[in-house]
């Protein structure tokens, strides 16, 4: 038997250290957050992708009394991009939560099923890595370059 390993990459970085394009998907990630439907869990997700274009597309969890049919806010986002965009290119992803739950010592780092939907939007586009920005511990930020470092051994069918 042979071990084998995979080394996820990710960096923790004071807000000041982005670019000026990746504040501003951050700055819409938090805006979205502000709508988002969440009455049940009081926890404000707001997720922004910015294209290649530049052009930058908001969304927001969106929660159900049937619980099962609410929305996490990155699924909003980029499912609504493949609809809407099926062609573009997506360089960044950045993900923000508004919650007085919210626990500062945390990354808030997209769920599971999130990371699949991620997958899918990366391998639409041959693979090229969306910048994932997402936040904590405390005031820093967490990033990764492309799902396959949140998300190993993706399942892809093609
Ligand atoms: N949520 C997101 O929007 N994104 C995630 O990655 C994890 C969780 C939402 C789902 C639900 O509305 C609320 O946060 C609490 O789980």
């Amino acid at each position: 038997m042979k071990k084998m390993a995979i080394a996820p990459e990710f960096y923790s970085f004071p807000e000041t250290s982005l670019t000026s394009s990746e504040a501003l998907v951050l700055a819409e990630a938090r805006k979205a957050a502000l709508k988002a439907h969440a009455p049940y869990s009081r926890f404000f997700v707001g997720a922004a992708v910015q294209l290649e274009s530049g052009e930058i597309v908001a969304g927001s969890n969106q929660e159900n009394a049937s619980y099962p049919s609410g929305m996490c806010a990155e699924r909003v986002v980029l499912n609504f991009v493949g609809a809407t965009h099926p062609e573009a290119k997506i360089k960044t992803l950045c993900i923000a939560v508004v919650s007085k739950f919210k626990d500062a010592e945390r990354v808030y780092a997209p769920c599971g099923g999130c990371r699949q939907v991620i997958s899918e939007s990366q391998a639409r586009q041959n693979n090229e890595p969306i910048e994932i920005i997402f936040e904590g511990p405390g005031d820093q930020l967490t990033r990764c370059s492309g799902i396959e470092h949140l998300l190993p051994f993706t399942f892809q069918l093609f």
